[in-house]
């Protein structure tokens, strides 16, 4: 491209730049802008033939080997075939960088948002924006579809963990502080990565039993069976008993909320992002007002764009396009024009370039509709100085980096919640003669990582590099302790103190909804093979939401809320220890039974949000 061009200019705003190169551009780059490719279906070439807008890693997309250097060979590849392309327009790279980078083997991941919701603390948050961030753009990738602001109301939820919690100021204040932390100080410099806010609007308001899911695929449609497909065979087997237990029945559902409501309670997160900066939001899967987000021209346009002036642009979620009519051309042109900009289409990106060629071509779309998603598009690429500096400088070996691990486990240890402590049995003594640890998840990173880690549901094992909580236990105790440690519970000694590290099986999204949240058998069994061998009984909860533990909790002399810590889970063992005191608080309401579910304000909790115990309180106590 020719640098006369003013849209070359740096000195000029990125709307000036951008209203410069829309000219230049034929419809057919116009409408490759507005599209957004899953990396594994796309043609390398078509980059630089259709100028893509944009190419994304869905949960799990990953290069062979996956490692941070093939990370940044992939996405530097598809950089350089934009820049072949007619006009050179650099390419966005989009990634669920959602607790860390959490695709990358190796990388430092850290708790889910619900356990930094239990930290309560925005420079904390803003520091892990940042080193995600420089993670991310190590491997060359300058968009996080990150952070949600969903303020989850029904816990049954799978997508519960990814909510900082259900106090909306709280969840303003923490994505605020996230988004600054992913930006920067300044956005056009290769360190910086633009968040995605989402997924607008509402989605934590939806209904149990009205995700259209569920409705379409009756538990045997072929999507649900592609989407299992994809993960590994045991955990699969799980999975696909998941969903007889009742997968799928909430996500992606209806909001059943007034418009009062979802202004006052589910709105603001994304004013105060935008606020802060935040360019880019995603819509949301599920429906409000009889009608899908995807198709909401009153929310997204009216309201979004008109009212609250956003300026940025608005992307689809995976296939939501799809979801709006069985024809493909109404669904685009619904969409469209109903305000949405880019398309992450995924898959089949021919068939939507064609139906979006054809609908402008016939009016169904106008093309000022289109002029205005693109200058969105090309305002955001050069608002991140995409053209000045579309590769990254960024060494590689800051991925999962000693400095960032550092960061995660103190992160860990503001997130554990402690919720009983009777006669302050926390914190342990360092000269214990004998300690049990029970449960598989006491040693599995996996389990600690929960979804969204190296695959899209995640999985249980050593899936990346990070340290385990029986790691943790054993760095901390003194050297006449004996750590004895059985997966299964199973112990011939007997002794003062056990530790039984209960956990959710990785989920994500809607195979993670959950008609009873009550522990399982196996869980209860575990519990019980423990407990009479020991004088205390400390349980640790590994988990993306509250579970109901009222009765079992009788029986327990201590219990702790950890979420899902992530990758650094050892950072746990110090505050058993004392070496750190507890002060993570609840972000959400602890229902007593399921007839508590969902939140209902009258209700008594078990424990309220902003209740956690600390051991230096309880010392005194
Ligand atoms: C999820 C989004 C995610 C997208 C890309 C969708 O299924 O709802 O949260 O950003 O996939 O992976
Ligand atoms: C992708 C996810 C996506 C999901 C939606 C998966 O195959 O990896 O990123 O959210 O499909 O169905």
């Amino acid at each position: 491209m020719s640098s006369n061009n003013a849209y070359m200019n740096p000195a000029l705003s990125p709307a000036e730049r951008a209203a410069d190169l829309l000219p230049h551009l034929t419809l057919a780059e116009k409408i490759g802008q507005m599209t957004q490719v899953e990396k594994n279906s796309i043609d390398p070439n078509d980059i630089t033939q259709l100028s893509l807008g944009s190419i994304l890693s869905g949960g799990g997309g990953c290069p062979e080997p996956n490692t941070a250097v093939s990370w940044r060979d992939m996405v530097q590849g598809f950089q350089k075939k934009a820049l072949a392309s007619r006009l050179g327009i650099p390419l966005l790279y989009g990634v669920d960088a959602v607790h860390g980078h959490s695709n990358v083997v190796g990388a430092t991941i850290f708790p889910h948002n619900i356990g930094l919701g239990a930290t309560h603390n925005p420079d904390l948050l803003r520091r892990i924006g940042r080193a995600t961030a420089l993670e991310m753009v190590a491997t060359g990738i300058r968009w996080n579809f990150a952070p949600a602001v969903s303020i989850p109301q029904d816990i049954r939820w799978g997508r519960t963990y990814e909510g900082f919690g259900q106090d909306p100021k709280l969840v303003s204040e923490l994505a605020v502080a996230y988004v600054q932390g992913l930006q920067g100080d300044d956005l056009t410099l290769e360190t910086a990565v633009l968040p995605s806010v989402k997924h607008f609007v509402a989605d934590g308001a939806t209904v149990w039993g009205t995700s259209p899911r569920t409705a379409r695929s009756a538990l045997t449609g072929t999507e649900t069976d592609a989407a299992l497909s994809a993960l590994a065979s045991a955990h699969e087997a799980m999975m696909q008993q998941a969903v007889f237990s009742g997968a799928w029945q909430i996500d992606q559902g209806v909001a059943n909320i007034d418009e009062a409501t979802l202004r006052a309670v589910h709105l603001p997160p994304y004013l105060d992002a935008m606020a802060a900066g935040a360019l880019n939001i995603m819509v949301s899967f599920s429906s409000w007002g009889g009608l899908k987000m995807h198709a909401q021209k009153y929310l997204l346009t009216d309201v979004l764009k008109g009212e609250y002036g956003f300026s940025g642009f608005l992307v689809s979620d995976w296939e939501a396009v799809q979801q709006i009519d069985p024809d493909l051309g109404e669904s685009v042109i619904a969409t469209v024009n109903a305000g949405l900009d880019m398309v992450m289409v995924p898959y089949h990106y021919h068939d939507y370039i064609a139906v979006l060629t054809n609908a402008v071509e016939t009016g169904k779309v106008p093309l000022s509709r289109i002029d205005d998603a693109v200058s969105r598009i090309l305002m955001v690429k050069f608002a991140l100085g995409l053209f000045e500096r579309p590769f990254t400088e960024t060494p590689v070996s800051i991925v999962g980096c000693a400095q960032h691990r550092a960061l995660a486990a103190e992160a860990v240890q503001q997130s554990a919640v402690l919720l009983k402590n009777e006669q302050n049995v926390l914190p342990l003594r360092k000269e214990l003669p004998r300690l049990l640890v029970a449960g598989a998840a006491a040693d599995d990173i996996g389990y600690q990582c929960g979804g969204w880690t190296i695959s899209w549901m995640g999985s249980p094992g050593r899936t990346t590099d990070g340290s385990t909580i029986l790691e943790g236990v054993r760095d901390c105790v003194g050297a006449e302790t004996a750590v004895c440690y059985s997966a299964d519970g199973r112990f011939d000694e007997s002794a003062e103190v056990g530790l039984v590290v209960i956990a959710e099986e990785p989920y994500a999204e809607g195979m993670g909804d959950r008609a009873d949240l009550c522990l399982t058998a196996e869980q209860q069994a575990l519990i019980n093979r423990v407990r009479p061998q020991v004088d205390k009984l400390v349980v640790i909860l590994l988990s993306g939401r509250p579970l109901i533990v009222t009765e079992p909790l009788a029986n327990w002399d201590v219990f702790i809320a950890a979420w899902l810590p992530g990758s650094e889970g050892a950072a746990l063992a110090p505050l058993l220890f004392g070496e750190q005191p507890f002060t993570g608080k609840l972000s959400f309401f602890w229902p007593r039974s399921m007839a508590d579910i969902p939140l209902n304000q009258e209700a008594e909790p078990l424990w309220p949000i902003g209740y956690g115990l600390t051991t230096a309180e309880v010392q005194n106590a």
